[in-house]
């Protein structure tokens, strides 16, 4: 349904050999799969399951386990939407509610043109700054809806 990606088989291949296809690697390996696509796709499960001699389960188990990685595709940016008990006090749920109203998408959910994909997180650390969103590695607080909008539209300016 148009979420094929052309995979850098030659990248992939260097990642595994670079942890010397060590089996106890297996997280790091999926992380530095998903920084290259931002997620992990599914053609690589096979290939990590004989090169790296784990099963197949263990890979589901540990995508599911961890929420940085994601066995399916999401956008290019990760917009997370802190929920903690700091930020929740200060409205992270209007935050919340902005973006899937101006992304029209859920929490959870990626953007038909798999540019943002909306998600929830726990506590990030920086409560006093609440509410709070980082977009993938950049964080923005003390956000009201207008500047939210601001964040998001300045990354959409960034790829337009
Ligand atoms: S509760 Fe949001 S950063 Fe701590």
């Amino acid at each position: 349904m148009g979420n094929e990606i052309t995979l850098d088989w030659d990248k992939i291949n260097d990642i595994i050999e670079k942890y010397h296809r060590d089996k106890e690697s297996l997280l790091m390996i999926m992380q530095d799969i998903s920084d290259i696509y931002n997620y992990v796709p599914k053609e690589t499960i096979p290939v990590l399951s004989e090169k790296l001699n784990v099963s197949v389960t263990l890979i589901y188990s540990v995508a599911s386990f961890y929420k940085t990685i994601s066995l399916e595709p999401r956008g290019k940016f990760i917009v997370s939407v802190c929920t903690g008990t700091a930020c929740h006090v200060r409205g992270a749920d209007k935050i919340m509610d902005t973006l899937e109203g101006y992304l029209n998408i859920r929490e959870g959910q990626t953007t038909l043109d798999k540019m943002f994909t909306l998600e929830g997180v726990r506590c990030i650390g920086c409560c006093a700054s609440g509410p709070v969103i980082t977009v993938n590695q950049d964080t923005h607080g003390g956000l009201d809806r207008t500047s939210t909008l601001k964040v998001v539209q300045e990354y959409q300016q960034r790829i337009t």
